[in-house]
């Protein structure tokens, strides 16, 4: 039985990019229209739209918002000339955020299009636009390709502990951990989930234990300091986790506070598992050392609702993600399969497995 959610984050709709306004949870759940390409620079950069998935298809969306604008602006130049300027629009945009991968994969989808021969730049639009729409449709069948190979690790009645927000709303629907959490809910309704709030945006606080909620998913929701504790009750059978960049070796970017997490789970003897697509490997990096990290407004860490939390002057490091050693990770739960140790080998052969479906 397949779990049907009722979430979708972002749609390509009447030659704008639809998206819900991830910086109103929970208080709205509203959709914005983003119409230009810088808007979706600033809707990345914003966090309007987050998650790694989500901001790919953001970003492949925000290719074709420049494209159309170009037209209007740029005047009457040749394809190769409109080209040129696309490509640069193309850095800029996927300079938006640096660690989730995805941003630069779909832009880099786009890219390649760009430089294949067109007659005009109609045409170019056109194609710009069925690949953006193709990697959306593409991005909620790959998820619920990872829910139903993920749902096969899940223990019966299972209490699944998950960091950040890795769901529908870090995607284009239906999400990856917590993809995985819906397929096996689909199947069995005995299974909960722990959500961590994940400071210092409290992702799991304000999204997951929304989305969760819409879908009537039961959900506990705990402090980062709290995990521990649960795992050395014997209330948590399995960690899931979302990806933002996965390394050639398996090593994991994610949400800070997810390395923390993954230590505990060692200690505990307690899966830990990372649910992501193929485009979340960065095959292009042998190491999590070579992953670069966010460092985000202190603000953040310095205030809550606006309101300061700290002595005035202290000192403040922010920095957005962290990466989990291999070692940690009992196995990459992906859109081809769960890939185990030795990632170097499992993480080729699923590149070798996918090129062999493309053909
Ligand atoms: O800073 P964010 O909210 O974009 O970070 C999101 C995460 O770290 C997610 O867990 C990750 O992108 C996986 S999303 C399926």
């Amino acid at each position: 039985m397949e779990f049907e959610s009722k979430i979708r984050t972002i749609q390509w709709v009447n030659n704008v990019s639809r998206m819900v306004d991830q910086t109103k949870f929970p208080e709205e759940y509203i959709y914005v229209d983003i119409k230009t390409g810088d808007e979706m620079y600033d809707a990345i950069k914003t966090m309007i739209v987050r998650g790694a998935p989500a901001i790919g298809i953001a970003g492949a969306h925000g290719v074709v918002l420049y494209a159309q604008e170009g037209k209007e602006k740029w005047g009457n130049i040749s394809v190769e000339e409109f080209k040129t300027k696309l490509l640069e629009k193309c850095d800029y945009l996927a300079s938006s955020r640096p660690t989730a991968v995805n941003l630069m994969w779909a832009v880099e989808q786009q890219k390649k299009l760009i430089k294949e021969t067109h007659s005009d730049i109609n045409t170019l639009i056109e194609d710009l636009t069925k690949q953006a729409i193709r990697m959306e449709n593409e991005d909620i069948e790959i998820n619920k390709a990872i829910g139903r190979y993920g749902a096969e690790v899940v223990p019966k009645g299972a209490t699944i502990l998950t960091h950040c927000n890795a769901g529908a709303l870090a995607t284009v629907g239906y999400g990856t951990a917590l993809g995985v959490v819906r397929s096996a809910f689909a199947n069995d309704n005995t299974i909960q989930v722990f959500a961590d709030e994940t400071r210092p945006r409290q992702q799991g606080a304000r999204i997951t234990t929304l989305e969760l909620t819409m879908d009537g998913i039961p959900t506990t929701l705990i402090t980062d300091g709290m995990c521990s504790y649960f795992m050395s009750k014997g209330m948590i059978d399995m960690v899931v986790v979302g990806a933002d960049r996965i390394a050639a070796n398996g090593d994991t970017a994610n949400k800070i506070g997810t390395y923390t997490v993954a230590i505990a789970a060692k200690y505990h003897n307690i899966p830990f598992y990372i649910a992501a697509p193929l485009s979340t490997i960065d095959t292009s990096i042998q190491t999590g050392a070579e992953i670069p990290i966010e460092e985000r407004d202190h603000k953040e860490v310095t205030h809550i609702n606006g309101k300061t939390i700290c002595a005035e002057g202290v000192n403040i490091i922010n920095p957005g993600f962290d990466v989990t050693p291999h070692e940690l990770i009992s196995g990459i739960i992906t859109e081809v399969g769960i890939l185990r140790p030795d990632y170097n080998k499992s993480i080729k052969e699923a590149f070798e497995k996918q090129n062999a479906v493309l053909v």
